[in-house]
C-alpha cells in the first residue's frame, strides 16, 4: 500500500473543487494543497512565467514526498505540464474539456493563447474561445468577501455545450447555468479525477480517514472555503 500524499496545487482557491471531489470519491487517502496566491492571477503572465511558476509548484510540492502532484489549474496545464514530464515524481493536469459539436471554451487569457489550445481548435473546427481575463480575481474576491460577480452576458447562442476552461469557473456554476440555461456545462477535472483512480491504494473508508492539508500563504482561508464549498451534485457533465 502506497501511503504518500497526493500534492494538488492551483493559482489560489480554483482547485478545490477537484480536491472536494477527490476527498469525496478517494476518503482514504492524505491530499496536500498549495494555494499559490502570490502568483495569482496566472491567466495574464506570460509563457516564461508560467512554466517557471509551475518548477515552482513542483519542487514545493516534491518536499511532501507525494506519489502524484496534480495542477488543478487549466493554465499551468495548458502552458507548462509538457515541460514537467519525466521528473522524480508525474505531474498531471486539469485541461479543457471539449465534445462534438459548436463549443464554447470559456478560459484565461494565457490558456486561449497557449499551444495546447491552438492545438485543440485545429482538430475541433466548431471549438470557439473567449478569455475571461480578471474572471478567476473575481471570483477570488466573491469567495472572500462577497464581492458580486459581474459576467459579461454577450456570449452569443447557437452552443452546443459550454467548456469552462478554468478551474475557478465552475466555482460559480449556479451563475453559468442562468446565463447558458438549457446548454450542458462541462470542465476537465472529471477526466483527472479518473486518472487519480490508478495512483490510489486505499479502498475501505471506513478504515482510515484521509488527511487533507492546506499549503501556503494563506492556507487557514483555504481551509474555510474548503470546508464551506459545496459539492456540486448538479454539475455531472465532467
Ligand atoms: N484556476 C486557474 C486556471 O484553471 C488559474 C486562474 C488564474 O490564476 O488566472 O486557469
Amino acid at each position: 500500500m502506497d501511503k504518500r500524499c497526493i500534492a494538488i496545487c492551483d493559482s489560489g482557491i480554483g482547485g478545490l473543487r477537484l480536491l472536494k471531489m477527490a476527498t469525496e470519491r478517494y476518503p482514504g487517502e492524505d491530499f496536500v494543497y498549495l494555494g499559490d496566491f502570490e502568483n495569482l492571477p496566472y491567466g495574464d503572465k506570460s509563457e516564461e512565467e508560467i512554466i517557471s511558476i509551475a518548477r515552482n509548484c513542483y519542487e514545493k510540492l516534491v518536499h511532501f514526498c507525494p506519489k502524484l502532484i496534480i495542477f488543478a489549474c487549466n493554465t499551468l496545464s495548458t502552458v507548462a505540464l509538457n515541460h514537467l514530464k519525466g521528473l522524480g515524481v508525474p505531474v498531471i493536469g486539469v485541461l479543457p474539456a471539449v465534445r462534438a459539436g459548436r463549443g464554447l471554451l470559456l478560459c484565461t487569457r494565457a490558456t486561449a493563447r497557449s499551444g495546447y489550445v491552438k492545438e485543440l481548435k485545429r482538430q475541433n473546427k466548431k471549438l470557439f474561445v473567449r478569455e475571461m481575463v480578471g474572471l478567476a480575481e473575481k471570483i477570488e474576491k466573491y469567495y472572500e468577501k462577497g464581492a458580486e460577480v459581474d459576467i459579461c452576458n454577450d456570449f452569443g447562442s447557437g452552443w452546443d455545450y459550454v467548456s469552462l476552461g478554468c478551474t475557478h469557473y465552475p466555482l460559480i456554476y449556479s451563475k453559468f447555468l442562468k446565463i447558458f440555461k438549457g446548454t450542458p456545462i462541462i470542465s476537465g477535472e472529471g477526466a483527472v479525477l479518473r486518472q487519480i483512480e490508478k495512483y490510489v491504494t486505499t479502498t475501505n473508508p471506513k478504515g482510515k480517514e484521509g488527511l487533507t492539508c492546506f499549503i501556503g500563504k494563506e492556507s487557514q482561508k483555504l481551509e474555510r472555503i474548503f470546508k464551506n464549498l459545496l459539492f456540486f451534485n448538479d454539475f455531472k457533465n465532467f
